[in-house]
């Protein structure tokens, strides 16, 4: 894949808030969002994230209202024909010990990763998603029967968009990346 190609995905990709109620994600596209997903880099290799990929309508019915917190009205979330719940498994060296020292919660910055690969996985196929973090994961818990010492850490909506949105405004390129020295702009 040519530079370009990756960056017109990542481009393309934006949230999607508008789903074709009516048109099926296929299991093979959702098999290559989880192959990208399991090809992400992590923390000592320990490959955190758990994925649980929901199609049934009626579990899908009980995410939506057990699985959200309140007052973030988000009622597009019932058409998309799919919502994959991102979970994180932790492991007491590199998850709890490290981050004494490191101050850094590697299992959530390595289950963000893979949430990523996902996303764009299914961005290059033509498929919408919004990671959606206003979770209550007791609720997505108890609806899905997810173990103790997995967190749920959000879920994506996956679907063909209703229609074609323009991408969000992004930061100038500028106030984000500084060379050699904090503040210096120019490479
Ligand atoms: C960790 C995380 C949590 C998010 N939670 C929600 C959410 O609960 N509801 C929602 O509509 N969008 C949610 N979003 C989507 C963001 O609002 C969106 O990514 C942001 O506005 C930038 O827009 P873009 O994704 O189109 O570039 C979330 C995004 C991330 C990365």
């Amino acid at each position: 894949m040519k530079i370009d190609e990756l960056l017109e995905v990542m481009k393309w990709r934006n949230s999607c808030r508008s789903y074709d109620a009516t048109k099926e994600v296929s299991d093979e596209a959702i098999n290559n969002c989880i192959i990208a997903a399991n090809n992400a880099p992590s923390a000592c290799n320990k490959q955190p994230w758990r994925f649980v990929i929901v199609k049934d309508s009626q579990t899908r019915k009980n995410l939506y209202e057990h699985g959200l917190l309140p007052g973030l009205p988000m009622k597009w979330i019932q058409d998309a024909p799919v919502i994959a719940v991102l979970c994180a498994k932790s492991d007491a060296i590199v998850h709890w010990f490290t981050p004494i020292f490191s101050k850094i919660p590697y299992y959530l910055v390595d289950s963000g990763i893979a949430g990523e690969h996902f996303v764009l996985a299914a961005a290059a196929q033509g498929i919408g998603t919004c990671w959606i973090g206003w979770i209550n994961g007791k609720g997505i818990r108890g609806v899905l029967g997810i173990p103790r010492g997995i967190q749920p850490i959000a879920m994506f909506t996956m679907g063909y968009p209703l229609e074609k949105r323009n991408p969000a405004k992004k930061l100038d390129q500028s106030e984000i990346a500084f060379f050699d020295k904090w503040g210096k702009k120019e490479i």
